[in-house]
């Protein structure tokens, strides 16, 4: 988390119950506390210490760390996988069986927030907080969600033993070790405490066959992958998940297989809406994720360079 390696050693958690108020060995979230707000400012100045580069902004801390936008554009996608998954889920927005009235919930890598929100208004009881490198979620929120600056690759923060639910959804790509994020989770985690990872598959596929393995779109894709897996950032996650959780420690693990359509081809209507919801998805995300891998790392598009 920034607040520990990159501005100054700040003690959060006083180590005696004799600091009064100000005690919180469950302490998970440095908003809290007025005392740090000079800190949190120069945090806040840092992180959106932005990059700009084709017309794009990108994040400013741990810069290069994720080679996609996190401009309005983007943003906007974001919001739709969002609205794929729910519709996917039939209306949830998880199916892990966690209990009715969970105290904490950690979303990986959360974007623009949209799914931690919803979950603080669905679950009151609990603490619902979001990391990414970007700030770029709402200010205004459910009372009991909050957002902070990250680096999920780095060794979590969190308290251990004391989340009731991980959630990470659309990170493949971003994740650069993941025994060793099955693990951190495992670790922030009571015991008996679930974690959901929702990704999808980096490959497209036809029901009827017709979707040719060298089109376009599929050498895009296959493209855009050779470039994530480049930087070390794995992108096919889906066979290898359950193992990985395993190996973490984690029980009672079930591995569910969805379809996303792309498109309006199916006849069914929710089928029919995912696919549009995804279609336009899909538009939205093609120049994100190619800008910085074609040109910085499969370097076969050329960056303009900058006016002198
Ligand atoms: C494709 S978006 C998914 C957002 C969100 N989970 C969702 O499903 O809507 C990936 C997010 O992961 C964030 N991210 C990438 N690398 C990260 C890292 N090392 N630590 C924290 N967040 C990271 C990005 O900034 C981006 O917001």
């Amino acid at each position: 988390m920034i607040l520990y390696d990159d501005i100054v050693p700040v003690q959060i958690v006083p180590q005696s119950s004799d600091q009064g108020e100000f005690y919180d060995e469950d302490y998970d979230g440095f908003y809290e506390y007025d005392d740090i707000a000079s800190i949190t400012t120069s945090l806040s100045t840092s992180a959106t210490d932005y990059k700009f580069e084709n017309g794009r902004r990108y994040h400013g801390y741990k810069e290069g760390q994720w080679p996609v936008p996190n401009d309005e554009k983007q943003q906007n996608q974001m919001d739709l996988v969002h609205q794929v998954y729910t519709l996917r889920l039939g209306g949830k927005l998880y199916l892990a069986p966690i209990d009715e009235c969970p105290q904490k919930i950690l979303d990986v890598g959360t974007g623009t927030g949209i799914w931690a929100m919803e979950m603080g208004d669905l679950h009151p009881s609990a603490v619902v907080i979001g990391n990414d490198l970007s700030p770029i979620q709402p200010r205004w929120v459910p009372p009991n969600v909050k957002f902070e600056i990250d680096d999920f690759n780095e060794p979590w923060v969190q308290t251990p033993s004391s989340y009731d639910f991980v959630h990470a959804r659309e990170i493949h790509g971003a994740v650069s070790d993941w025994r060793q994020f099955c693990s951190e989770a495992f670790r922030i985690l009571k015991p008996g405490g679930w974690i959901e990872v929702a990704e999808s598959a980096a490959e497209l596929r036809s029901d009827d066959g017709t979707l040719p393995k060298d089109c376009a779109l599929n050498t895009w894709l296959n493209n855009v992958s050779e470039g994530f897996e480049r930087i070390g950032h794995t992108v096919v996650v889906g066979p290898n998940i359950e193992g990985w959780l395993r190996e973490a420690g984690f029980e009672e693990i079930a591995v569910k297989v969805f379809k996303l359509p792309v498109g309006l081809w199916p006849k069914n209507k929710v089928e029919r809406d995912i696919g549009a919801f995804n279609l336009l998805n899909m538009i939205e995300y093609v120049e994100g994720a190619s800008l910085q891998i074609y040109t910085r790392v499969l370097k076969v598009l050329q960056t303009p360079a900058a006016p002198t």
